[in-house]
């Protein structure tokens, strides 16, 4: 009865809810969110969308290489996803004379169809909540620092157990993901089965796919294609397999049906995708905290580095080709930091969460509980603590790890042991572990040198690296390589960088062969490449001493802060969600225009129109494709255009969203693919931290554009013939 009751308290406030704010479980939809959708325009039965055992939307929805969303869109395998989902694999295929990158790929018949190493496509078979069985388990297992509730690899046993208690057919290809949500308050079990022989299929060229690049990147209003098609293989019999020359396309359970009708002002629309982070939960100190650790070494430390390798890649186009991704990604969320910063501060989300935490504290005291204000207390202590080694670690991941190509050096490990060695009694382990060590070089040498094809790149990013570190760290807190270059190097930090290229066994081919036919353990002591990784392991194991000493009682304070905000929001009948954690959800909302300013008004499509108004022959970012302008100067759109005749581009709504929806199938209320989402607005950054309805929208790119391009563009006809298409 008191359960009917509770459900029953659910659905009503879910109607009078907004439809704005919220990653919905799939499996609370039902109680949660059904009928709020059905008021807003879902036309179709919930279980249509989601249902717990039979085959339903979400069984065409996947998770893309990790961090990206695609959807399935034909009966034989092929998936759509977002233009810089694909960039990685189009550029591993891309080089200077077959430039997929620059001028698109197109496979004109399955057998162009190239394999994508190391790209993987995940299919989310079941959903279980199964919170009561994990709190049971909890409770008789041995726990002696009471961590096992957040911990994977318990929580990876658990999972096991529950397979087998429960009999889940397990194949080889099956992954049982058991994941913690709301700090630890619920548990839900994924069922899923991996996909690796996935092969790329088309992408048009970034001209398209990119359009606007880094300067509209993260930007309303945009013109950007940004859609490219890959396709999942399966053994003979439709299993899951590693790459074989006669796999075959996989015979889907369920493909999406695509509907050209378009969109309009306030038309409902759902996505459902796999959103990879966000904290919503945060006190505001941690927001602060998140402003000026995380945030500003992004802001500060990748601008620094991406002006020195954008010039180096503007100047050679094998260098652009071999940088493109690592360039794309550091951009993307260099610019991420910098409109959220500044967005926090203008839209004010630091009052809100003030706000907010108030509300809860002030209903804690009320009632006499004051596990709140512990919480509270505590957790305030902690981001106090840990802002020091936060901001350490982050320069130094920042400017030293992801910047540093030529840092990865191979066989490390084994070399350290070998030099613990060094001088010891034993002269012959000595001798053994050199010849291990000298082994494993011999294994790894090759691949490195080939990872870092271009020497005077990395020394250039490096020179600027250095510099910009130790402007953010102070002397006596620099990792301990400073001392050598403060001493050796007189503190120039360029010549240290030049001696390491310059006498470096890692410094260069010639190098690295020479000491391996005289290799020697005095000479790796001494190596300054060497010295200059182990000093950057010591700064990060350092600072993350330091974290764990400051973040011990974090996890359970938050836990607890968590459950308040759960609670509050339950007993006013508001619905609710778990943070964003790389998990499958769905979001709903309408097609919605914004005011980005007073007096300011952002439609809510684009056409290509657009494009042609931004075009600009003199900077990559807006060139347009002479193909592309002859179709729009004779609006050659075929049944691809608007009812006015203008050719759709991109449209926004204001669901709730993400990094890791990219990719992500937009739907309209009778569950037909209109679209793909791809980003946010700049307004809308702030939304992984708070969530405004007012200003934050995703960006998606209109169904009738990525079909136009296949078709009209691309000349793919043959696609366009396997996919499902209802005209409206
Ligand atoms: N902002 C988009 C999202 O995070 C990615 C856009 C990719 N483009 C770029 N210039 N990095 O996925
Ligand atoms: N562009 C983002 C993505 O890759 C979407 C977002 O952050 O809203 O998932």
């Amino acid at each position: 009865m008191r359960k009917q009751l509770f459900i029953a308290a659910l659905s009503l406030a879910a109607l009078t809810a907004q439809a704005d704010e919220g990653m919905w479980m799939l499996t609370d939809l039902r109680a949660q969110n059904a009928a709020v959708m059905r008021e807003l325009g879902l036309e179709i039965p919930i279980e249509q969308v989601y249902s717990d055992n039979a085959i339903s939307l979400k069984d065409a929805v996947v998770h893309f290489g990790g961090g990206c969303t695609g959807e399935i869109i034909s009966s034989e395998g092929l998936l759509l996803t977002n233009h810089h989902c694909g960039y990685g694999a189009i550029q591993q295929h891309s080089s200077v004379e077959h430039d997929y990158l620059t001028d698109g790929f197109w496979a004109m018949n399955r057998n162009e169809e190239l394999p994508c190493e190391g790209l993987k496509v995940t299919f989310i078979d079941r959903i279980l909540d199964i919170t009561p069985y994990v709190q049971a388990q909890l409770k008789v297992d041995e726990d002696p620092q009471g961590t096992n509730y957040l911990s994977p690899k318990y929580l990876e046993k658990v999972a096991d157990r529950f397979a087998k208690a429960e009999k889940i057919e397990l194949t080889p290809a099956t992954r049982l993901e058991l994941k913690a949500f709301y700090g630890g308050n619920r548990y839900y079990l994924f069922v899923k089965t991996v996909y690796s022989d996935i092969r790329m299929v088309g992408a048009p060229p970034s001209s398209i796919g990119k359009f606007g690049a880094d300067t509209d990147n993260w930007m309303w209003p945009r013109q950007t294609g940004d859609f490219s098609l890959f396709r999942i293989y399966a053994d003979k019999d439709g299993k899951p397999a590693e790459y074989a020359k006669d796999n075959v396309p996989l015979k889907v359970k369920k493909h999406l049906k695509i509907n050209l009708g378009g969109i309009e002002k306030n038309d409902f629309a759902f996505v459902m995708g796999f959103p990879g982070r966000n904290w919503r939960y945060m006190i505001s100190d941690e927001v602060e905290e998140r402003m000026q650790t995380t945030n500003f070494m992004r802001h500060h430390v990748r601008g620094d580095r991406q002006e020195v390798l954008m010039a180096e890649m503007l100047k050679d186009p094998a260098v652009r080709i071999h940088y493109a991704s690592k360039y794309a990604s550091s951009a993307n969320y260099w610019k991420n930091a910098i409109g959220m910063n500044e967005g926090l501060v203008r839209l004010g989300v630091l009052d809100t969460k003030r706000a907010q935490q108030e509300k809860l504290l002030a209903r804690g005291s009320e009632k006499g509980d004051n596990s709140y204000q512990q919480a509270f207390d505590q957790i305030r202590s902690i981001v106090q603590q840990r802002r020091a080694p936060l901001y350490h670690q982050q320069a130094i991941n920042e400017a030293l790890v992801t910047a540093l190509d030529f840092m990865k050096l191979p066989s490390t490990k084994e070399v350290a042991v070998a030099l613990s060695k060094k001088g010891g009694k034993d002269s012959q382990k000595e001798g053994e572990v050199l010849q291990k060590a000298l082994e494993v070089l011999q294994k790894n040498g090759e691949k490195y040198f080939a990872s870092v094809p271009f020497p005077e790149v990395e020394r250039a990013v490096a020179k600027k690296m250095l510099k910009t570190y130790a402007g953010y760290i102070p002397q006596e807190e620099r990792i301990s390589i400073f001392k050598v270059i403060d001493t050796r190097f007189k503190g120039d930090s360029d010549a240290f960088v030049d001696a390491c290229f310059k006498y470096s066994i890692f410094g260069s081919k010639e190098n690295f062969d020479k000491f391996m036919r005289r290799p020697s353990l005095n000479t790796l002591e001494k190596d300054w490449m060497l010295l200059f990784k182990y000093s950057i392991t010591d700064g990060l194991l350092k600072t993350a001493l330091a974290m764990e000493q400051a973040n011990k009682n974090y996890d359970a304070a938050h836990k607890v802060w968590v459950k308040g905000m759960m609670d509050m929001k339950q007993e006013n009948g508001t619905p609710i969600y778990p943070d964003a954690n790389s998990t499958l959800r769905l979001t709903y909302g309408k097609v919605r225009p914004y005011e980005p300013a007073d007096g300011v008004v952002y439609d809510y499509y684009t056409t290509l129109k657009g494009a042609m108004e931004k075009e600009d022959p003199n900077n990559w970012e807006f060139v347009v494709p002479a193909k592309l302008k002859q179709l729009y100067q004779a609006k050659d759109f075929g049944r691809y255009a608007m009812k006015n005749g203008e050719m759709p581009v991109c449209f926004i709504i204001d669901t709730d969203n993400t990094g890791g929806n990219s990719g992500s199938p937009v739907f309209n209320g009778k569950g037909e693919l209109i679209g793909t989402g791809f980003d946010r607005n700049y307004e809308g950054l702030t939304g992984d931290i708070a969530f405004r309805p007012s200003s934050q929208r995703a960006a998606c790119v209109d169904i009738r554009y990525t079909l136009f391009i296949i078709d009209k563009y691309a000349g793919a006809s043959h696609l366009i013939d396997e996919l499902d298409i209802v005209a409206e």
